[in-house]
């Protein structure tokens, strides 16, 4: 008896389930990329328990006969690859005809399709690999594949998933990056019979509206190089969207969302001095060239690729991002920038979709207790624009109980300067008047916060469109219990999420700046170690809040922020001082700087 033996079909394809389904989110890209490749133009997604229970992905494209149904599931059955040939210049997202085996292989699948306008589709059973039933069904041009029980048959995969939350958190991003890389796709999902997002077809600028809250359109220049036979196409950050944390980089190589970190280093060296280590700038860029000069059969998930001349690619992609950014020294941001210089068919759209994660607030947003509309771009709760000689002169009147006396001209941008991504400067007649920036908006946090603390109104909220998980030590945990009605009140909401953990559904709308699911554990830190102090706990939590929450020095602001930030600051209870007791504002007057220089 010869000891070697060749492995059951069934074997082979669950060793290969291993490699390309690691957890639901897998399941789900194999399948968009299968419904993309038939050429739909509408997916709907459809999850349950995170994927675990059940994942259906339907779309309108080719469908199949009924003996490809049945093929479709067999091992190395493809209809995208016939020769070696093939091989070396793949255009389609699938080729490797073991998908859907290997998914096959770990659930139970119903899968159902057509390929004609007569309704005259199949229906394939299977559970754990294996056919159960093949029918006629009616049913109109498309595909659907319902994946249930994912790992039934392999409880020690089974036990690495995480979470539902998790692993819907895993697919919604799955899906938003297919949604990125094809803008022109109706994407639709759904958890657990509740639509999550509803994207409709569009181009690229609008699908990143729909993505991203307003702050990344309004921080981005288009790149659009071609160096025939390459082409790179799309749209970088600029510093305003730098993190402290990677994963909002993404790169299509012929339309397919690759990982790849020496392309990354390539952006980010063409951002010279603008980059600090460890940070890492937002981009959406779409890299064409010939098929032939890129394989992609490197990886078992085909998340990466292995470029034939990656020095030349490297370059390429150095070259054209630096060349992009040039125009956009230091850290300003852009206006004006034509968002449509690659829309598909150039028309402006009709309507601008809603937005997943809420209204982004303006620093100015809304007085606490104000609930934020929707539907309503915030304003500026002072509808006449002062100046802010008029503001300081008001305020040092209201203290003084002097008579009121007429306005002076409006405060516009034009007067406003930040240095050093900290101070702001600005003119008043008397002289100039330098803000530090991070002490006035701690101020005004701290005002908006209290205020909302102390009365009955809570503050606005936005919705995360990824909600967050924090686990925690059970003292953390039963410490933050103490606080939740208050953080709930800042407009924080969150709900217990097993042992020990939360789950942030929604922050305060004038969160922006930061990391939420940080700043919880922030602010119980500090108000940990104020405790022991005897101010209120609504003045610990705000002041918590207000300095977690506050404008780092460094960040810049835009003239409209810098005017929004000043306006509200003398709104405040005390605009010269910070919650601390440190100066925000300091008055240079005529008078002194002549004397100083002596005239
Ligand atoms: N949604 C769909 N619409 C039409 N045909 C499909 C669909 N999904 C799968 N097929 C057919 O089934 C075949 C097998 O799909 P499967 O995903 O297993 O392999 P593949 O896409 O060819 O390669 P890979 O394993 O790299 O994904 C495809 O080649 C295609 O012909
Ligand atoms: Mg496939």
């Amino acid at each position: 008896m010869p000891k070697i033996q060749i492995m059951s079909d069934l074997l082979s394809n669950r060793i290969a389930a291993g490699e390309v389904v690691q957890r639901p989110a897998s399941v789900v890209k194999e399948l968009i990329e299968n419904s993309l490749d038939a050429e739909a133009n509408e997916i709907i997604i459809h999850i349950e328990d995170g994927g675990r229970e059940l994942i259906r992905v339907t779309d309108n494209g080719t469908g199949m006969e009924r003996d490809d149904l049945l093929l479709a599931f067999e091992q190395h059955a493809t209809s995208k690859l016939f020769d070696f040939e093939d091989l070396t210049s793949i255009k389609t997202l699938g080729f490797r005809g073991e998908a859907l085996a290997s998914i096959a292989s770990v659930s139970r699948i119903d899968a159902r399709t057509c390929n004609n306008d007569r309704s005259e589709g199949f229906r394939l059973l299977m559970n754990g690999g294996k056919v159960d039933r093949l029918e006629a069904f009616a049913m109109k041009q498309g595909t659907s594949v319902t994946v249930r029980n994912l790992f039934f048959n392999t409880p020690a995969r089974k036990k690495f998933l995480k979470s539902a939350n998790s692993e819907y958190r895993y697919i919604v991003e799955t899906i938003r990056r297919f949604a990125l890389g094809s803008p022109n796709i109706r994407f639709h999902l759904t958890a657990d019979g509740k639509d999550v997002f509803i994207l409709p077809p569009s181009d690229l600028n609008d699908r990143l509206r729909q993505l991203f809250s307003p702050r990344y359109s309004e921080n981005l220049v288009t790149v659009h190089q071609e160096e025939p036979p390459f082409v790179l196409k799309g749209y970088l950050g600029l510093r305003e969207l730098v993190r402290r944390k990677g994963g909002e980089q993404y790169l299509f190589v012929n339309g397919r969302l690759v990982s790849d970190r020496m392309m990354n280093s390539a952006v980010y060296s063409a951002f010279g001095h603008n980059l600090d280590k460890g940070e890492f700038p937002f981009f959406l860029l779409f890299i064409t060239l010939p098929p032939e000069d890129v394989d992609v059969n490197v990886h078992p998930a085909k998340t990466e690729v292995k470029f034939r001349n990656e020095w030349q690619i490297y370059q390429f992609i150095r070259r054209c991002t630096e060349f992009t950014l040039k125009d956009f020294p230091g850290k300003s941001p852009v206006e004006n920038i034509d968002f449509r210089s690659f829309v598909s068919g150039g028309q402006s759209p009709i309507s601008v979709p809603p937005r997943l994660d809420g209204e982004q607030m303006t620093l100015a947003s809304q007085e606490a207790g104000e609930k934020s509309n929707p539907s309503e771009p915030s304003l500026s709760v002072e509808p006449e624009n002062f100046s802010l000689d008029e503001r300081i002169r008001r305020f040092e009147e209201s203290i003084m109980g002097s008579p009121d006396s007429s306005p002076s001209p409006l405060m516009t941008e034009k007067n406003f300067w930040q240095a050093h991504g900290k101070y702001i400067f600005t003119q008043i007649s008397s002289g100039v008047v330098v803000i530090d920036q991070r002490a006035a908006h701690t101020r005004i946090l701290y005002d908006r916060s209290l205020k909302a603390l102390q009365t009955a109104s809570s503050a606005s909220s936005q919705q995360l469109l990824f909600p967050v998980t924090i686990d925690m030590s059970p003292d953390d945990f039963s410490i933050l219990l103490e606080i939740v009605p208050s953080l709930e009140k800042l407009g924080f909401s969150m709900r217990e999420f097993g042992k020990n953990s939360i789950l942030i559904e929604a922050v305060p709308a004038d969160l922006q700046w930061l990391d939420e699911g940080r700043i919880i554990l922030q602010i119980l830190d500090d108000y940990k170690e104020s405790r022991r102090l005897h101010n209120p706990v609504s003045e610990k939590i705000a002041l918590a809040y207000a300095e977690r929450a506050a404008i780092r020095r460094g960040e810049s602001m835009t003239p409209a922020e810098m005017q929004r930030l000043t306006d509200e600051l003398f709104q405040t209870e005390n605009p010269y001082l910070s919650p601390k007791g440190k100066p925000v504002i300091i008055r240079l007057t005529l008078n002194e700087l002549d004397r100083r220089f002596d005239r």
